[in-house]
């Protein structure tokens, strides 16, 4: 089985048009057109490790898929898993499950702000993060990126300024950062825990892509920045982008404080999320024990995929800006050299390139000008967008 992952060819291409693919199959409604080849919502064109695969079908024969119990081999396998891969050492009673990521922010938001509290954020950054805000009723509070020649980096005078109001109550953090693939340094996280406690303020750490990070780049916890954890943290974790089994909706809430665990927990209850796909937790549990060998492939693939978008841009879209994500398998388009507002682009990239890609404006105000492109499909595709996008500009780059 190791064998068969690690050997797992990247480059094969597995038609998803009529699965029940968001990505795929919604393009017409999303973007307005059939035609657009698409390369925007944060899933990948790769089938999910062998084991995975072999394990739901084995699950899948036998047909009864009632009421699960969850095992406590999940827990185990979730617990090598972050060690291994992470360095991070966890106890099993500091878990909770959830059914997603996003719903774990919620679910996180409820239990540790009130109404009217302020919760702070660094955007351009994931759009669900301003509505998990808004829509509970607490207030959005910026702390923009610095951009410096394409490259982000923490504005830690205003997170200062920010944290040190008492009305703001949790930071929001996303680590790696979607959509500017940024891997925080251990220097950087440090600075982020230090002004946390200094302030008093939680911190709900969103590492959902914590392991995909390139060769030069090493993720670091938040939560294990404390002496032995960061007990002011919440950290969401899950198999779903790593192994490609976010259908199947289970993620990992990590809370090492028994009293916020508790508030957590209660409104997990009080929503009765106190259960969980079948076979998502069964996809986790074999991705999490059998997957390393095919993930050490992925991520050499995906880099190479991150390398080629590099090379392309520099050599044949010099005026479009872009820089080497340091993890996660998206990359962050420059075209303020050629579009003044987010409509124009938005327009140029679906009529006239016929990519599909994640505007820039819905990763917040920072992102007008901007794009985000999914790198985790095959080198194929990835190579026909980057030409889809050099002709559509030659053509309209008299008019501009
Ligand atoms: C930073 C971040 N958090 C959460 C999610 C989605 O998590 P889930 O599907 O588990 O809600 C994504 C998906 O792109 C993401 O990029």
């Amino acid at each position: 089985m190791a064998d068969f992952d690690a050997n797992f060819d990247f480059n094969q291409i597995i038609p998803r048009k009529g699965t029940g693919s968001r990505k795929w199959d919604a393009v017409d409604t999303v973007f307005g057109s059939a035609d657009v080849l698409p390369l925007w919502i944060a899933d990948m064109d790769f089938a999910s490790p062998e084991a995975v695969t072999r394990k739901l079908i084995e699950r899948a024969s036998h047909p009864i898929y009632a009421y699960n119990t969850q095992e406590a081999s999940l827990y185990q396998a979730f617990i090598n898993w972050v060690k291994r891969r992470h360095n991070w050492e966890i106890e099993q009673d500091w878990i909770l499950l959830a059914p997603g990521v996003v719903p774990s922010i919620v679910l996180s938001i409820l239990a540790l702000s009130e109404p009217g509290d302020g919760v702070i954020i660094q955007p351009p950054v994931y759009p669900p993060f301003f509505d998990s805000i808004k829509d509970n009723q607490r207030e959005i509070v910026e702390n923009p990126l610095i951009e410096n020649n394409g490259r982000y980096e923490i504005d830690y005078d205003d997170l200062e300024q920010k944290l040190a109001d008492p009305k703001n109550k949790l930071l929001l953090f996303c680590s790696p950062h979607n959509p500017v693939g940024r891997v925080w340094t251990r220097a950087e996280l440090s600075k982020v825990y230090e002004l946390c406690q200094k302030y008093n303020v939680d911190v709900l750490s969103d590492e959902i892509h914590s392991d995909l990070v390139y060769s030069e780049h090493k993720h670091t916890v938040f939560a294990s920045l404390g002496t032995p954890v960061c007990k002011q943290s919440v950290t969401f974790m899950a198999a779903s982008k790593t192994f490609n089994v976010a259908g199947l909706n289970l993620s990992f809430i990590v809370v090492p404080c028994k009293r916020r665990r508790a508030l957590i927990k209660a409104e997990i209850n009080r929503l009765h999320l106190n259960r969980n796909n079948l076979f998502g937790v069964l996809a986790s549990e074999t991705a999490y024990a059998e997957g390393d060998a095919w993930l050490d492939g992925l991520l050499e693939y995906l880099e190479k995929n991150a390398d080629t978008l590099v090379d392309f841009t520099e050599k044949r879209l010099p005026k479009v800006k872009v820089v080497k994500p340091e993890g996660t398998y998206l990359a962050w388009l420059d075209f303020r050299a050629y579009f003044s507002n987010a409509k124009e682009l938005d327009d140029f990239l679906v009529q006239k390139a016929k990519v599909g890609l994640n505007s820039g404006k819905t990763f917040g105000r920072q992102g007008e000008g901007f794009a985000r492109i999914n790198l985790a499909t095959q080198r194929s595709v990835l190579l026909e967008a980057l030409v889809r996008i050099e002709k559509a500009l030659e053509a309209v780059s008299d008019t501009l």
